[in-house]
């Protein structure tokens, strides 16, 4: 049943994407993985490489196919690349496209805190593009992940490279807090959620089992090693942001961080039947670092 299916991954080399393609791989599932860039290719997986995703390009090699999982987006703007043209206009290609090649499934990941409520211009852009899929027609599935953690994502990364530097530090108080989940369990879930029907036409929270605030995850993450932890004054940080594009926290990192946004992770565990990697656990194991 596995090996039948035929899947076509956007965005293919940032965070998600990666491990997913792997994990898909591994489970011999037909991948055709497009991305701006070249890069590696796994078993039973076809490249695109195409810069703007141009239908000419890519629609005769994904028609057919039985999901397409959209995983472009940026959590950052600049004057080149803002959240209406990648979060929304390009959603909105991926979708009209994923209709032309008569994929019925489309599977999004959204972001944790999106609401018709919302006054963040991120989740604006997200909730605009979720809308597009709801109102698309097709089969689809939304994730709204919290902070999903790996041993390659980018916030990893960081406080890796902070180690070695010897110091790592808060953005204010550090008390807010978020709902983090394992990249191992993210994988598998999107997987239930091609060949699953109870998935259709649904929107689900990414979060694992536990509440962790910033200061704790920090301080896990970096236990054992001789690294100083310190706050920094949130004025400073968020001036930062603001007026440098190169900051290690982007305006937006910092608003969703201090949004403490919760999902419901009962939801989650229900739908999918799944024992979860508890994040805490994996901290204090150190096996992140
Ligand atoms: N990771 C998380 O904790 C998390 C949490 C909530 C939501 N999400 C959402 O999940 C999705 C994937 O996240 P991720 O962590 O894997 O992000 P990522 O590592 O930054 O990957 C995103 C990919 O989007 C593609 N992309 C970026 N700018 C583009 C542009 N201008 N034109 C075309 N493609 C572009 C790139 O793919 P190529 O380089 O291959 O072209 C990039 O690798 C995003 O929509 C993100 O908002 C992630």
């Amino acid at each position: 049943m596995v090996k039948d299916n035929q899947i076509v991954i956007t965005g293919a080399s940032g965070f998600i994407a990666r491990n997913l393609r792997k994990y898909l791989s591994e489970k011999n599932i037909k991948l055709i993985s497009i991305s701006r860039n070249d890069f590696k290719q796994f078993k039973n997986e076809h490249k695109v490489i195409s810069k703007n995703y141009n239908e000419k390009n890519i629609l005769s090699k994904i028609k057919n196919s039985d999901a397409l999982i959209h995983l472009v987006g940026i959590g950052k703007q600049s004057i080149k690349t803002d959240y209406d043209m990648i979060n929304i206009e390009f959603t909105n290609n991926i979708v009209n496209l994923c209709k032309k090649a008569k994929i019925k499934k489309f599977i999004y990941t959204s972001g944790l805190g999106v609401s018709p409520n919302t006054s963040l211009g991120y989740f604006i852009s997200k909730y605009k593009a979720e809308r597009q899929i709801i109102n698309s027609g097709l089969n689809y599935t939304i994730f709204r992940p919290s902070y999903i953690v790996g041993r390659d994502d980018l916030f990893t990364k960081y406080l890796k490279k902070q180690i070695k530097k010897g110091k790592i530090e808060i953005p204010g108080s550090g008390t807010y807090s978020f709902q983090p989940i394992y990249i191992n369990d993210v994988v598998k879930i999107i997987l239930q959620s091609v060949l699953q029907a109870k998935f259709r036409n649904k929107i689900i929270d990414l979060v694992g089992p536990d509440c962790i605030t910033f200061e704790q995850y920090v301080k896990l993450f970096s236990k054992g090693t001789k690294t100083i932890i310190r706050k920094i004054n949130l004025e400073d940080v968020y001036y930062s942001a603001i007026t440098n594009s190169n900051s290690d926290f982007g305006v937006d990192d910092l608003n969703i961080l201090i949004g403490n946004f919760k999902g419901n992770h009962n939801k989650l565990r229900k739908i999918t039947e799944m024992k979860f990697q508890s994040v805490l656990e994996l901290l204090k194991s150190g096996r992140l670092l």
